[in-house]
Parts: C-alpha cells; structure tokens; sequence
C-alpha cells in the first residue's frame, strides 16, 4: 500500500473503527486508539485491515533510492575509510549505482527491477571475488549509515534500514574467520 493510500483509508474511516496494519508477522494498531480507550472492552463497530507499506514508499520511492545510492558511492569515492573498498570498484562508478539502485528498489519492496535483468541476487556469491573482511564491511557501512542520515528523513524507517543493511553487510563477509562459512544460519 502506498502512503497516499494509507492517508485516503484514514480520511474514509468511520469514527467506530479501529485501523490495523500488517507489520510483517505482527500488527500494528494504525488509528482508532482514542475509540478503544473511550470503549473500554467494548468492541469496534469495524476493523479495517491495511497491508503494509512498504519500506520503499516509506522512504519517498525511487528520487530517494537514487539519493541514497549517489550520497553513499560519493562517499565510497571520498571518505579515506573508504579507500580500500573504493579500490575494489571500477574507476568508473556510473554502471555499479545503476545496479545498486535497481537492487534496492527491488529489496526494498518498490518495482522489481533487478532480477528480471540479473536473475537471483545471490549477493554473497557475486561478492566472493573481492576480500570482504571486519574492515571491508565497516567502511561499506560508514558509507551507507552517512547516506541515510543524509537521505532519509523518517527516523523509524532510517532505523530499520540501518538494521537491515547491517546484517547484510556482515553477511557478505567472506574471509577466514568469519561466523557464516561455519555453517552459522544465514541472517
Ligand atoms: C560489506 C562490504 C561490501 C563490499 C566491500 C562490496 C563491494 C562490492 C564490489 C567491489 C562490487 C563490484 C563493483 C563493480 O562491478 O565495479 C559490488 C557489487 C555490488 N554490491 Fe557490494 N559490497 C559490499 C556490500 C554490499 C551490500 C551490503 C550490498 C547490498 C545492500 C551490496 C550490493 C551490491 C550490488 C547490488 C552489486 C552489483 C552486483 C551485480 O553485479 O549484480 N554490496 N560490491
């Protein structure tokens, strides 16, 4: 559901209703607090189930997916943290943030526009070319944490893709030592 259509759903709601929203395994009650509290036990005359938004409409769709993907290759080509991970990449970084942008409109739940091109992303294995270590994934998230800060403004949503990303990156990690060629279940 887009927030347009979340807003429309809200603006239709009866005073007797309560909103609830899918929240991926859960859910969260949306609107209609005020009437349960004035209720007590009494029951909602009607409850209107939303699915959920997803984190790329959350986000601002695709103007926000390019901003966080320029922010953070612009901060892959800057940061001296950075300087080895940068290394890794072609000089040219046109190509590698169109894909990115395809892949996280696709991760985050927007248009499908990276596998019907590349197939399945299969991202750990089309990442064992390059030595991904502790230092490797730290400067990646350096990069990526500064892009969001600079990009996304919802806290909440900031805050969860932070998360998710964050375990993506460690999951990418690839040399020795590392918890996830040692049959450590895959985040
Ligand atoms: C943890 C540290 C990481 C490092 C050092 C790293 C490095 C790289 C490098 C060197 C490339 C190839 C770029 C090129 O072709 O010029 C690449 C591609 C890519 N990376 Fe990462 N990456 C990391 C984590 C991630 C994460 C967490 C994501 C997802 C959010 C990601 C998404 C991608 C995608 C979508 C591509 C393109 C793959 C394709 O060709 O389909 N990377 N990465």
């Amino acid at each position: 559901m887009t927030v347009a259509g979340l807003v429309e759903a809200l603006l239709k709601m009866p005073a007797n209703a309560v909103v609830l929203m899918e929240n991926g395994g859960g859910l969260s009650l949306v609107a209609g607090l005020d009437f349960i509290e004035e209720q007590g036990a009494g029951a909602p005359a009607e409850v209107i189930l939303l699915p959920s938004i997803s984190m790329f409409a959350r986000v601002g769709g695709e103007v926000t997916i390019d901003r966080i993907v320029e922010a953070f290759y612009g901060r892959m080509d800057t940061l001296p943290e950075a300087r080895t991970i940068r290394a890794m990449h072609a000089p040219d970084l046109g190509p590698v943030k169109n894909i990115l942008k395809r892949y996280l409109s696709e991760w985050t739940g927007g248009p499908k526009l990276y596998s019907p091109e590349k197939g399945h992303p299969r991202l750990r294995q089309r990442h064992m070319g390059f030595a991904i270590g502790n230092p490797e994934r730290d400067a990646w998230l350096l990069c990526m944490r500064g892009a969001l800060a600079e990009t996304v403004a919802d806290d909440r949503a900031r805050q969860e893709l932070d998360a998710a990303m964050t375990k993506l990156a460690d999951w990418m990690r690839n040399q020795a030592g590392n918890p996830h060629d040692a049959g450590v279940s895959r985040p």
